[in-house]
């Protein structure tokens, strides 16, 4: 097989494998027939005869012919948490995109094995930050003479190598439920923050959360020299936000909210703090998916609600909810392609591979990396 090493590889049909990517681009095996009826009964044998082996975990983002076999349900920072307390569990089968079974493996024992269905299961997000751009974008930060004084956080939507970039940095990890903790932890630390790879979240959490002006922000472009940005941008800057984004909540525009807001009187507007920045002032309410649920599960029967977030979370809110009306901010916007990747016959090869004693699509970090970026996640986990 030939490897890729350029930062833009392409892939004939999806196969190939990107060793400077988050993601598994080759997912190889025969998979059961997707018109198969006895799918779901499948899963559910093999589930039961690995019993208490198995542990599977579903990000809320996943379809609901997967959700329906999670052992728990989750944002990521809920599922991480749920990995690292499962030592029991031989088998962690994550449902949710590759940086979360990465997080994954870094939580549990290495006696635990955990599998993601589908191997291609990545996320654009994280793969906007690579490992040598982030390593160059902190030599400008030395050369700026500011490395000194700014302290990394990632995303959890980063790769393992990323993560632990702000291990060995002095950082730390953070997701869209503690955003905020992270980034008061991060300001103890150091007088700037470098925060990867979601510029939205980092914007929306250090303006409308913190205090912090825009005007303290920039953003570093890892396709430009220095960032685009000149030595004195930098030194004045607070948060230097790295220029990436969600492909999915990136396209809720400010419009949207005006448009539902005209056509629905009294609407609440719900949305997740990937979002643009002009999208979240506008919105009513902004969290996390878990806090999105929360909030509908508390919202008075016979409220309306749209919400930008991914479509499978909003659908599933619809049926969870009957005495509410929940409708998609945007008709546009679809599923996060990634996250959908993770079917039934996905599931399914998984779960009966595993029962039949062959352990498939399994995720591992290797030593070194786990080390660090679990020294930046157990400083997420610690925060208080
Ligand atoms: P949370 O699970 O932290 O809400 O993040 C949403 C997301 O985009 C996961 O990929
Ligand atoms: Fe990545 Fe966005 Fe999909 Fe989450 S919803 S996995 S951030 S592309």
């Amino acid at each position: 097989m030939v490897v890729t090493t350029t930062s833009l590889p392409l892939f004939v049909l999806g196969q190939g494998v990107d060793p400077h990517s988050e993601r598994g681009v080759d997912c190889p095996g025969e998979l059961p027939p997707a018109s198969d009826p006895a799918l779901v009964a499948r899963a559910r044998k093999a589930k039961e005869a690995l019993g208490d082996r198995l542990f599977v975990l579903g990000h809320h983002y996943q379809r609901d012919e997967v959700i329906q076999f999670a052992d728990v349900t989750g944002d990521s920072f809920k599922l991480a948490r749920e990995a690292a307390a499962r030592p029991e569990a031989e088998f962690i089968v994550f449902c949710g995109v590759h940086f979360m079974a990465e997080s994954a493996d870094i939580l549990t024992s290495e006696r635990q094995k955990v599998i993601l269905p589908d191997l291609a299961a990545g996320c654009s997000m994280a793969d906007m930050a690579t490992f040598d751009q982030v390593e160059e974008a902190w030599e400008v930060l030395e050369d700026a003479g500011i490395a000194g004084v700014t302290v990394p956080v990632t995303y959890m939507n980063s790769s393992a190598d990323i993560k632990a970039f702000c291990g060995r940095h002095g950082g730390a990890v953070c997701t869209s439920s503690n955003a905020k903790r992270a980034l008061d932890w991060a300001f103890e630390q150091g007088e700037k923050v470098l925060f990867l790879p979601d510029q939205h979240l980092g914007r929306n959490t250090a303006v409308l959360e913190m205090g912090l002006s825009l005007d303290d922000c920039v953003v570093y472009n890892p396709h430009r020299p220095n960032g685009g940005l000149t030595d004195e941008q930098l030194r004045n800057a607070k948060m230097i936000l790295w220029r990436g984004h969600c492909s999915v909540h990136g396209r809720f525009t400010a419009e949207n909210v005006d448009d539902v807001r005209a056509r629905v009187p009294g609407v609440n507007v719900l949305v997740h703090p990937e979002c643009r920045h002009e999208v979240v002032t506008k919105a009513d309410y902004v969290g996390s998916t878990e806090y999105i649920i929360k909030q509908l599960e508390a919202a008075p029967a016979g409220s309306t609600w749209a919400v930008g977030t991914e479509l499978n979370l909003v659908r599933r809110l619809g049926t969870m909810f009957p005495d509410k009306t929940v409708m998609f901010l945007e008709k546009t916007v679809c599923y996060c392609s990634t996250m959908n990747r993770i079917d039934l016959p996905h599931l399914v090869r998984s779960l009966e591979s595993l029962a039949a004693g062959q352990v498939v699509n399994q995720i591992t970090v290797d030593p070194e990396t786990t080390h660090w970026a679990k020294v930046a996640l157990d400083r997420m986990l610690a925060l208080p």
